[in-house]
């Protein structure tokens, strides 16, 4: 047996459902809010995150599926789909050529991090990105969007948490700020959080060491260094927030570990994830579009693991069990029927299955039941002389005689019908 690469998963038919409704339940939301879907490869040129995601990040400094390929390129497996994102925005002027520059995107994403519950090498996102609208209500959409999403999902006790970084004007302000407060304090630091000073001061939040922690905690916060413009716009963001009455709150740790974010990032943060317990995160990337050579664009967006969203699922997701017609046969000449009706159920549009070897009554009808099957048809014996067939419903067992040319029909009105023992 060769096993699956450490950190990447099969999802099986069990599981599969709940990505189904997940991934529905995203695209039927962002179609609603005005975003059109965009497929870019899983491969890319690595210089695209270098530059993109950014060079002081572990993504890029310790976790990209980077190699040479035979043409002798480095590239690398996308660890996150924005600077994709914006690339394809930049190469196809999707400016020009969409009424709104407003996108999502579904698909793998790879990181070599140390595997562990809701953390993988190869996960999947929902990415949305919005390019060009500086207005603060386009922060306040995106997060609505992202809100609505885990409401949408009936994820219990998500939290949602926002603050603002600054731009490019208050962040130097800020970074002085910071290293002037650690002071003496900066060798007692960890390693990482040493070489953070050094390149990017305001990621020394992102700091998970214990001992480190009464140090950061008398840190100063970023909020309170913003410029008039990055002000005013927060503020924006928030009682916009106010107005649609969703429930966040400010976390001055929320410094997110990619380079690109200016003024506001936000997370939604599940209660049942363990330690990798933000289910998304975004913000706004006012200078990428520019970094990656593209106009002076303003962007936002976020992106949230579909695992995440699927582990937190409550117990009783309304996860579609797909109706289901299972045709039994009696005997060898039932069994030519069978495969007959079998057809034409299909033909109809209707989800029938039938065993296909042949096999005793009992059998086929312990197989109808471990499919889960709503209806049975018995074909053969009596019935079948009599040019009828056997209909049975398998949550009450009621059975009963329908002529064999009006079977499709009353299969189709049973899987129409509500679902019995079900508790709907
Ligand atoms: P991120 O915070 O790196 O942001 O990832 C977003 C989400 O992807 C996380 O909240 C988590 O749910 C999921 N995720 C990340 N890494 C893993 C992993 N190893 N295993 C499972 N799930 C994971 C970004 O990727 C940004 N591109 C978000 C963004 C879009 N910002 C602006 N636009």
């Amino acid at each position: 047996m060769i096993p699956a690469i450490r950190g990447t998963h099969d999802i099986l038919p069990g599981e599969v459902e709940k990505w189904r409704w997940v991934e529905r339940t995203a695209q039927a939301l962002c179609e609603r809010y005005g975003y059109a879907e965009v497929r870019t490869p899983i491969i890319e040129r690595e210089e695209l995150f270098a530059k993109g995601t950014g060079e002081t990040t572990d993504i890029v400094q310790k976790e990209m599926y980077a190699f040479t390929d035979k043409g002798g390129e480095r590239v690398t497996l996308r660890p996150e789909a924005t600077p994709s994102m914006v690339r394809a925005y930049v190469e196809h002027n999707l400016e020009q050529a969409l009424p709104a520059a407003k996108l999502y995107a579904i698909g793998p994403m790879f990181r070599y991090e140390r595997p562990q519950k809701g953390r993988y090498r190869q996960f999947h996102q929902l990415d949305v990105e919005v390019f060009g609208i500086n207005d603060p209500a386009v922060d306040a959409e995106v997060i609505d969007l992202a809100w609505a999403l885990v409401a949408a999902l009936r994820i219990p006790q998500a939290e949602l948490v926002i603050n603002s970084v600054g731009c490019a004007t208050c962040r130097p302000k800020f970074h002085e700020a910071l290293l002037a407060a650690l002071g003496q304090d900066l060798p007692k630091l960890c390693a990482d959080c040493q070489r953070r000073a050094a390149t990017n001061p305001l990621r020394i939040y992102d700091c998970k060491v214990e001992a480190d922690q009464p140090i950061i905690d008398r840190l100063p916060h970023a909020v309170d260094y913003l410029c008039e413009p990055c002000a005013t716009h927060f503020a924006a963001v928030r009682a916009q927030l106010d107005a649609w009455a969703l429930p966040w709150r400010l976390s001055h740790r929320l410094v997110r570990g990619l380079d690109y974010y200016t003024r506001t990032t936000f997370e939604i943060l599940g209660q049942t994830l363990g330690a990798q317990n933000a289910l998304l995160g975004g913000g706004r990337y006012d200078g990428l579009v520019r970094t990656l050579g593209g106009p002076d664009r303003t962007g936002i967006g976020f992106a949230a693991g579909l695992e995440r969203l699927v582990l937190a699922l409550p117990d009783d997701a309304p996860i579609e069990a797909g109706a289901r017609a299972f045709v039994v046969a009696i005997g060898e000449e039932g069994r030519g029927e069978a495969l007959t009706l079998l057809r034409e159920l299909r033909e109809a549009g209707l989800a029938a299955q039938m065993e296909l070897e042949a096999r005793g009554v009992r059998a086929q009808m312990k197989r109808a039941d471990r499919l889960a099957a709503r209806v049975t048809i018995i074909v053969g014996g009596d019935e079948l002389a009599r040019g009828e067939v056997t209909l049975r419903d398998m949550g009450t067992g009621d059975q009963r005689a329908v002529p064999r040319a009006e079977a499709v029909s009353a299969v189709r009105e049973a899987l129409a019908g509500p679902m019995v023992g079900a508790g709907s």
